[in-house]
């Protein structure tokens, strides 16, 4: 059933993350170079920004660059940054329109600068949008993300009365306060493109009960239909949180 055609019947994930894989086979495919896969990818990303304004999600996250992927050759590395910079760029005055505020997650310290200030310019130039927040991953590692937070949680907990207490005190929740997404919500529905069954690093915190859609398509022939088709498919699951269904109906 597909979703545009019933809203009434939606149960919309609030919040998607999507691996953004195949880009590389994609242009090998079509005999083209890989930074020609990474282009028609980047194409569409605004694309999906609308689809989920569209479908009513309200945090989209998209996995744009990993830690591991700064150990790519180096000239794949560059062409991804000036792609980076291009469609911070281009997509600004679509993501205003739109209501989209974009933000990023990661060490984003670590982009070159011209890609950096691009980012983080349209972040601030659409700090105002209210519809989707549009949540590029960069330079991001789920791992590293959490070992960041362990850091941080330490260096509060010694700075606490009594260090041994404060540390036993920390929970789940107080603990995710330390993490680099204090305000992002739980990830809900984790698509990943190109055909591999992996998390690969991505919102590991977050993602512990995110339904999974693994669709066996290369990114940049990921579309509108797909999308809507993730979105229904998880309508109709049950997410029990490690419950029994009838507590859940009850
Ligand atoms: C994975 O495909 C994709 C990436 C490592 C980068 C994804 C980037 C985009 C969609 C473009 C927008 C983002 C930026 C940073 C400009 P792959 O290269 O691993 O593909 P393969 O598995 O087929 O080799």
């Amino acid at each position: 059933m597909s979703l545009d055609a019933h809203p009434e019947q939606r149960v919309i994930p609030r919040h998607v993350g999507i691996i953004m894989d195949g880009n590389g086979r994609w242009a090998k495919a079509h005999h083209l170079p890989r930074i020609e896969g990474h282009r028609r990818g980047a194409q569409l990303v605004r694309d999906v920004a609308g689809w989920a304004v569209d479908a009513g999600v309200r945090q989209l996250s998209l996995y744009a660059f990993s830690t591991e992927n700064w150990s790519r050759p180096q000239q794949e590395v560059r062409g991804l940054m000036q792609l980076l910079s291009m469609m911070a760029r281009s997509m600004l005055k679509e993501l205003r329109q739109n209501g989209v505020r974009l933000r990023v997650l990661g060490d984003v310290a670590r982009l070159p600068q011209d890609a950096r200030d691009a980012v983080l310019r349209a972040c601030e130039q659409t700090q105002d949008g209210d519809t989707l927040d549009l949540v590029l991953c960069l330079s991001y590692g789920g791992q590293q993300e959490i070992v960041a937070g362990v850091r941080k949680a330490l260096a509060w907990a010694m700075a606490q009365p009594d260090p041994q207490a404060a540390i036993a005190a920390l929970d789940e929740q107080r603990f995710r306060e330390f993490l680099w997404r204090a305000d992002l919500l739980p990830v809900d529905l984790l698509i990943r493109t190109g055909g591999e069954m992996r998390i690969s690093n991505f919102h590991l915190w977050d993602a512990a009960y995110a339904e999974l859609c693994f669709l066996d398509v290369y990114w940049p022939d990921f579309t509108r239909a797909l999308f809507f088709n993730a979105l229904s498919d998880y309508a109709g699951r049950e997410r029990r949180f490690g419950l029994i269904s009838e507590q859940l109906s009850g």
